[in-house]
């Protein structure tokens, strides 16, 4: 997802090689990245640096993006867009730094993501999939105004699958 975004706090711009260490930190915790998808994913630079030069062949506005306060180079945690595994179409996702949960940062950086896509017709529908027992993001796509289409078994968990179009108006 190759073009910066802004938010009222915050600014959302493309990885770059040098974010690997901060952006271990946050996939190398494990009650961040807690059902125990690949821990070792954002493990090194060299991740990191295939992941950026991979998002060069993916279309435009589908990618990771980077999440910092307005003015700062900390990374806060990530948002992404990519093809959906479980349904035809493009997901959305969201990791962020346990010292920074509960301050409205994913729902304020994934709402800015979601309707820039849905405005540039990037999708015609974004899905998410939520774990049940992930009260924290059940949470977050109730926010974004996010429908659950159903509940389904996914990496071996009860997951419910949530969608969004764009509206009407
Ligand atoms: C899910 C995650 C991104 C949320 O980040 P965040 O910045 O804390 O999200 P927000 O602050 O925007 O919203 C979190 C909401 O959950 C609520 N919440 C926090 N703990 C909760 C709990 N135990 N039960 C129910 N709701 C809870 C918060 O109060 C907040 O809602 P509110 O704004 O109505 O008060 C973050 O917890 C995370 O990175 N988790 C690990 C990675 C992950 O699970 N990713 C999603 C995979 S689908």
């Amino acid at each position: 997802m190759n073009r910066a975004l802004e938010t009222e706090r915050l600014s959302l711009r493309p990885f770059t090689p040098e974010d690997a260490e901060a952006w271990f930190a946050i996939w190398g915790d494990p009650e961040v990245i807690w059902w125990g998808a690949d821990a070792t994913f954002a493990k090194s630079a060299d991740t990191l640096r295939r992941l950026v030069a991979a998002e060069a062949d993916w279309p435009e506005g589908v990618g990771w993006l980077a999440v910092c306060r307005k003015g700062e180079d900390e990374i806060l945690g990530d948002v992404l867009l990519q093809a959906a595994p479980f349904a035809p179409g493009i997901e959305i996702g969201w990791h962020f730094r346990r010292e920074v949960w509960g301050q409205g940062y994913a729902t304020e950086a994934a709402r800015a993501v979601l309707e820039r896509a849905l405005a540039e017709g990037v999708a015609d529908r974004v899905y998410a999939i939520v774990a049940l027992e992930n009260p924290r993001s059940l949470r977050v796509v109730e926010k974004l105004g996010m429908k659950a289409e159903k509940d389904l078994e996914y990496s071996g968990l009860p997951h419910r699958l949530f969608a969004i179009e764009p509206s009407a108006g």
